[in-house]
């Protein structure tokens, strides 16, 4: 099997976890090959080189994978105390940040992202999620409530509430922060007392294998985590079936988030989804136009533009529309593309061919309906995965380009007069995850907060995210929250216990 060449400047950890003939999966604290003997190939996105053959999850696995997280919670992790928990999370969190040169290379390896962007976004805020989870455990407390029972009167109870672990939580991932969401998933369910069963998306396995590795190093007992790589159709749709899973996490394309709820119909899983977005960055004139300006590139562009909060939708107030997209179209068209574990690059490629294929679509489609090109438009020839950051003006709203989720870097921008007009344009959209404000005038940034439908808005910033903050969508953006104290609601369940006190 043809492996990609490993630079010279590979972490050794890395060179040797690369030099696996086959990548096992994690089920019940050990590392075995699907019950299937299949295999599936992932890529290094920046050469086309094959970078690893993983075993592929079916439904036996996923079968194996659900008894092996019931037994581990009806065994030893129900036992261990919110203490020893919050150890736990701590040694990972310690591991991870030990090994997390390793890890964003990995990261870079088999996603193509920047080494810059896995080293200082993806490990830091992997680390900083499992440290705040970490702090969870002994804090996760019930309350005690008054209760008066209309039909005895004077009668004493007492009533508690109890916060318990809602079970087997599913963690179905896509490939775009592939160890950032395994993690974002992993700490909040495990602080919680839940058991896991990941499934990393077929095109980025390789981080998620190895924090199963470091998890074990940690001392996490057997089967609380369970990490079977597959496809959606085959693994994904049949965790998301099993009656012995009770909640799935599921971060993806809003079609699939769909499915999922409908394959959690038949046991009534609980479910949170975190799926697409068409966001809107709005840059009123008076802004700082320099920060807004770095603040629509990256916006739109940060890891390649494959980005759920990715700015797409770019509304610029109409007298600074030609300066600041042509600062924005200049910058497109000079950043250093390549590989991303080259320290210069500026700009990897996208995962796959096939999302390469979809985003090429899409920029076909923008030129037939008669948007202009002022940047990109097309791949760029020879090895790897790469699009050209691309920029499109004279966008009309009902465009494909203005309505769907593209999931690649390209731009519509499109010029506004009034704060009316941009806050109702902003808002047709069927999706509400993310939105941006540029402004001086503290009045019109709070008023665009309160009025425009997105779950997170961000004024004179974008893409800032940390443990703490909630994360989530409006409308077709998903529901449900992840991060903050939050996602120990919803990895939990409350129990009402009365006791009888007369
Ligand atoms: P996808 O939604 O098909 O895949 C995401 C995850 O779901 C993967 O782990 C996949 O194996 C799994 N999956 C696929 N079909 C499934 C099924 N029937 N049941 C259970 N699990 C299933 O996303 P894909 O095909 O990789 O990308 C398509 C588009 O989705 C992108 O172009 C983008 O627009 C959107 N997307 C959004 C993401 C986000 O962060 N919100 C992340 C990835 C994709
Ligand atoms: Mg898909």
């Amino acid at each position: 099997m043809p492996i990609a060449t490993i630079a010279p400047e590979v972490h050794p950890n890395l060179q040797k976890f690369l030099s696996k003939k086959i990548h096992p999966m994690l089920i019940g604290g050990r590392w075995v090959e699907s019950a299937s003997g299949k295999t599936f190939k992932t890529f290094n996105p920046a050469t086309g080189e094959v970078l690893g053959v993983i075993s592929e999850a079916g439904a036996q696995d996923v079968e194996l994978a659900v008894s092996a997280a019931q037994k581990a919670l009806n065994g030893s992790w129900s036992k261990i105390s919110p203490a020893e928990r919050e150890k736990i999370l701590n040694k990972i969190a310690d591991l991870v940040e030990s090994h997390s040169e390793e890890l964003a290379q990995l990261e870079t390896l088999n996603n193509g992202k920047t080494i810059r962007e896995s080293k200082n976004g993806d490990l830091p805020l992997a680390i900083g999620l499992l440290r705040y989870f970490a702090g969870w455990p002994t804090k996760i407390h019930g309350e005690t409530i008054p209760v008066s029972v209309p039909y005895y009167p004077g009668a004493k109870f007492l009533h508690y509430t109890v916060r318990e672990p809602i079970g087997v939580v599913a963690a179905i991932i896509p490939w775009n922060f592939p160890l950032l969401m395994a993690v974002e998933r992993l700490a909040p369910a495990l602080a919680c007392g839940n058991a896991v069963i990941l499934k990393p998306a077929e095109q980025t396995p390789l981080s998620a294998l190895r924090l199963g590795e470091l998890l074990l190093e940690a001392g996490l007992p057997e089967g609380v985590v369970n990490i079977i790589p597959g496809f959606g159709p085959s693994a994904g749709a049949a965790l998301a079936a099993h009656s012995g899973v009770d909640k799935v996490t599921f971060t993806g394309s809003t079609e699939v988030g769909r499915e999922v709820i409908k394959a959690s119909a038949g046991n009534l899983k609980r479910v949170t989804l975190e799926l697409g977005g068409k966001s809107p960055n709005i840059v009123f004139a008076d802004a700082d136009l320099e920060a807004a300006a770095k603040g629509m590139f990256m916006g739109v562009f940060y890891n390649q533009g494959q980005c759920c909060s990715a700015g797409s939708r770019i509304f610029v107030e109409r007298s600074k529309f030609d300066e600041l997209v042509g600062i924005l179209s200049e910058r497109a068209k000079t950043v250093r593309q390549g590989p991303g574990l080259d320290p210069k690059t500026q700009m990897g490629p996208l995962v796959s061919e096939e999302q390469r294929q979809r985003v090429l679509s899409y920029i076909d489609s923008g030129k037939k309906e008669g948007a202009k090109l002022l940047a990109g438009g097309e791949a760029v020839s020879g090895a790897g995965y790469f699009v050209r950051p691309t920029v499109f003006s004279e966008i009309k709203d009902t465009m494909k380009i203005a309505q769907e989720e593209i999931f690649g870097p390209v731009a519509a921008v499109m010029p506004f007069d009034s704060v009316e007009e941009v806050l109702s344009r902003a808002n047709d959209s069927a999706y509400g995850l993310v939105a941006g404000v540029w402004t001086k005038d503290v009045k019109k940034a709070h008023q665009m907060a309160q009025n425009i439908k997105a779950g997170t808005v961000w004024i004179n910033c974008y893409h800032f995210v940390d443990a703490a903050a909630p994360w989530g969508g409006f409308k077709q953006s998903g529901y449900g929250r992840e991060k903050s104290q939050y996602a120990i609601e919803s990895y939990t369940q409350l129990k009402s216990v009365w006791v009888d006190l007369n």
